[in-house]
């Protein structure tokens, strides 16, 4: 959903929302001026657009853009916005002048004396666009033609939304959870670790863990390859591979920041492919394991795991298993056959899910 915050009744979205509704996404506008509470997270939200308004540097505001940096959700700042945005990518703490025309210290800038965390604005089309990051812009509305000169950066921040609207939800999803992941799962160590070794990696082999989070399965599988082996965790969240590496897991493994569906690696790079908790979020599962098959040499091992039974955590949570649900076996083992792995064993048990797959020669 794409999250509009919307200050005064007079400033419409409508040229913003013209361009976002050729998305197709959902929006939500949030009308401050008609006090409704801002959102608290960005979870759900693939952009936040934050519009024009009073002076005034409101917290909650400047919390939600806060988060929305940190887990990389395209934002769009419009006047009042995008000096919020700045202030917020500059930690909050700086000056905030009224929109007088003036610009606040350390935010947009309409000059060259920017500070080394202050990016420079440049002009696009007749706007001032202030760019932070790869997906967040300011925009300082043309004092003469305000709609019509914004209009292209309306229709590219849309489109950028729209390319990375599956990656920003992911993102926005585990961002929060990053820092406190390992402590909500403190029992499930050995169970990871147990999986792990049903891998059955020799010393010297090469491992990856596909959506590692926090990699708390690369002890394990170190353990397993020994210091001559290769271990490597991939994930799509930024924030879980800080975690990661806060825990110290860089030392087990490399850490990389990547798609599952579009690995960094050559083919046949590795021996055996961990996978928790992942394959079935995934919008393409097949895609997944096509991609997986095609970086583990022949014989290579994949195992996917989940320290809860699927079936049994579905009846848990009070609903059925659907007919296309990717980790029923009639479903999986087909996936796994026409994607390039053998099934050697599948374990939907109340206690834990395991399917270890070989891969085929080709
Ligand atoms: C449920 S968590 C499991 C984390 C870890 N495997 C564990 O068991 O603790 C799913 C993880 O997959 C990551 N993820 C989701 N989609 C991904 C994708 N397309 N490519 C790589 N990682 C992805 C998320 O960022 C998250 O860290």
């Amino acid at each position: 959903m794409i999250q509009i915050v919307e200050h005064t009744a007079a400033e419409s979205p409508s040229a913003v929302a013209a361009a976002l509704a050729a998305t197709g996404l959902p929006v939500r506008v949030c009308r401050v001026w008609a006090g409704e509470r801002v959102p608290d997270t960005v979870d759900g939200m693939v952009a936040l657009v934050v519009l024009d308004g009073p002076p005034g540097a409101p917290a909650a505001q400047l919390a939600l853009l806060r988060a929305a940096l940190d887990a990389e959700v395209p934002v769009l700042g419009v006047g009042t916005g995008a000096r919020l945005l700045a202030l917020a990518a500059d930690g909050g703490a700086g000056s905030y002048a009224p929109s007088d025309g003036a610009a606040p210290q350390g935010a947009l800038h309409d000059h060259a004396d920017h500070t080394d965390h202050a990016p420079a604005p440049h002009d696009e089309g007749g706007v001032r666009v202030l760019r932070i990051g790869p997906s967040a812009w300011g925009v300082r509305r043309h004092p003469v033609h305000p709609v019509p000169y914004a209009d292209g950066v309306y229709g590219r921040f849309a489109a950028l939304v729209a390319d990375r609207a599956e990656r920003t939800t992911t993102r926005a999803f585990f961002t929060r959870r990053a820092a406190t992941w390992d402590e909500r799962f403190t029992d499930d160590g050995p169970r990871y670790a147990a999986a792990a070794h049903r891998m059955e990696l020799r010393s010297g082999q090469r491992a990856l863990d596909v959506g590692c989070g926090t990699g708390r399965v690369l002890p394990a599988l170190r353990d397993q390859v020994g210091p001559a082996g290769v271990v490597a965790g991939v994930d799509l969240t930024p924030a879980m591979l800080t975690a990661a590496a806060r825990q110290g897991r860089g030392a087990q493994g490399h850490l990389l920041l990547a798609d599952a569906c579009r690995l960094p690696l050559r083919t046949g790079a590795v021996d055996g492919v961990f996978s928790a908790g992942l394959l079935n979020h995934l919008p393409d599962p097949r895609r997944a394991l096509r991609e997986w098959a095609r970086v583990t040499a022949p014989l290579g091992v994949l195992l996917l795991f989940h320290p809860s039974g699927h079936a049994e955590r579905a009846a848990r949570h009070g609903r059925p298993l659907a007919p296309d649900d990717p980790l029923t076996e009639g479903n999986l083992l087909p996936a796994l056959r026409a994607t390039g792995w053998r099934t050697a064993c599948y374990e939907d048990a109340p206690h834990h899910f395991l399917l270890r797959a070989v891969r085929t020669a080709d």
